[in-house]
């Protein structure tokens, strides 16, 4: 039976959520293996619109059990919040697992996100501020406080003493602000305790028993491929490996176990935050694609930049992530235009590079090369087969498939749940 990934194949908000929410009812567990409440997922059921942020989409379909694997981190106010939200509107929440060994996001951690960022001044990578980056830090430097952590007062007072031992003398010292209490953390930690122990358990454990009694997993990537920590637009990323790869480590699965890597890929490209974006549009062109395709933060509400389609990236997506199916998102946003190009290589100084280039000041320079197709002016929203599609926007797809590494298997023609054309099975 499969286990499959879902990844962002771009700099996130290709509609990783409704790619998740489409094959939910066909699978028993969901899990979300890296980040925390970086993410925004908008996903649209009937008239209701749902934004998830730490939890896994998945959660929304009946019967799915919910994951929060080893390697997410995790925001406990945020974690609470955002299940009375979902209990509130009728969701059934219950199923919910937590990994004993996933790192958690304390105020310190969002105290320094935002004071660090501060200092970068024009250097600033435009952090969601939700103490990710930090928090990934004592992970790497071995002062982190686990979920597992929060059961053992001593403990817990113990890792909390450590980890704001240096941490006191920088926001002090360094960044003016008020110390940390060590008393305040715990009793904040401490406060959920309770409630949380239900949900806490081995959750390598849980996914490799289900595994073996042939159930089906997905593990749903927050953010993307580009925003990666080690193959994204460094230092332009986030703090975690969001690629295919994150999976394994992050949920304690093995590789050999994924069956399907799905990379989810909108029809244009967007981004939030710094960082270069080589078909980034400034001009009336950028502005139609931001307001037809309401790209505005669901985290932060900060308006996305946004541009042409990129093909080495996704070629590079494919590759770096072992895609094996894309999903093509929001073709229906580029209904209306005359023409519509896509970057198929890059310039850097007279030199033509067919792929991303490895050096980073190469890809800050890096001028798209465009071929150009006919746009088209039918709505498609209403279309389910492929067929149904006006003929330059079947081209389009053709063209954007053959240059991008995989085979694009759903067509994403509106937000709604069913606005999507499957042309290829998603799970074997
Ligand atoms: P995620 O972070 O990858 O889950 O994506 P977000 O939810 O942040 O952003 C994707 C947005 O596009 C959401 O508001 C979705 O409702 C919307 N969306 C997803 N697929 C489509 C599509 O095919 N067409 C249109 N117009 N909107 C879509
Ligand atoms: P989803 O899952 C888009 C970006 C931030 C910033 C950089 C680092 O919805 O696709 P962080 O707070 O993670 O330290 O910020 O990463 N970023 C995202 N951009 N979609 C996301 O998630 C993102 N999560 C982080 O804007 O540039
Ligand atoms: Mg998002």
């Amino acid at each position: 039976m499969p286990a499959a990934v879902i990844v962002g194949a771009q700099w996130g908000d290709e509609g990783k959520g409704k790619a998740t929410d489409l094959i939910a009812s066909r699978i028993d567990y969901v899990v979300k293996f890296n980040g925390g409440n970086n993410a925004g997922h908008t996903v649209v059921i009937g008239n209701e619109k749902y934004a998830l942020h730490l939890l896994p989409s998945g959660i929304l379909t009946e019967g799915v059990t919910p994951v929060i694997s080893n390697g997410v981190v995790v925001d406990l106010e945020v974690l609470f919040e955002e299940l009375d939200a979902l209990t509130t509107r009728g969701i059934d929440v219950s199923r919910l697992r937590i990994s004993a060994n996933a790192h958690v996001i304390t105020e310190y951690h969002r105290t320094l996100d935002k004071v660090t960022e501060r200092f970068l001044g024009k250097r600033q990578i435009g952090t969601t501020g939700r103490g990710i980056g930090p928090t990934y830090a004592d992970k790497i430097n071995r002062v982190g406080i686990r979920i597992q952590d929060i059961f053992d007062e001593g403990i817990l007072r113990q890792k909390v003493e450590g980890a704001l031992d240096l941490k006191n003398h920088l926001l002090v010292k360094i960044y003016n602000r008020r110390a940390i209490v060590v008393d305040d953390i715990v009793a904040e930690l401490r406060s959920y305790a309770d409630r949380l122990r239900p949900m806490v358990c081995d959750t390598s454990m849980l996914l490799h028993q289900a595994l073996i009694e042939g159930k089906t997993v997905l593990f749903e990537g927050g953010q993307a491929t580009m925003l990666d920590v080690d193959h994204g637009t460094y230092p332009f990323v986030t703090s975690s490996n969001s690629t295919a790869g994150g999976a394994s480590t992050g949920a304690g699965i093995g590789p050999n176990q994924f069956t399907r890597i799905i990379g989810i890929v909108k029809a244009y490209t967007t981004r939030v935050g710094s960082g270069p974006f080589p078909t980034e549009l400034d001009d009336q062109f950028g502005e139609r694609l931001r307001s037809v395709g309401a790209e505005f933060g669901t985290t932060t509400g900060r308006p996305r930049r946004c541009g042409w389609y990129d093909a080495p990236i996704a070629r590079y997506s494919a590759r770096i992530n072992g895609i094996t199916d894309f999903v093509l998102t929001k073709l229906d946003v580029l209904t209306g235009l005359d023409e519509i190009p896509v970057c198929v290589a890059y310039e850097v100084d007279g030199v033509r590079f067919d792929e991303m280039p490895v050096n980073q000041s190469d890809f800050h320079h890096a001028k798209p090369i465009y071929e150009n197709f006919p746009g088209w002016r039918d709505d498609i929203s209403g279309a389910r087969q492929f067929s149904d599609l006006p003929a330059n926007a079947q081209a389009y797809v053709l063209a954007v498939e053959n240059m991008s590494g995989a085979r694009i298997s759903a067509i994403g023609v509106g937000p709604a749940r069913d606005a999507i054309i499957q042309r290829h099975e998603l799970l074997d």
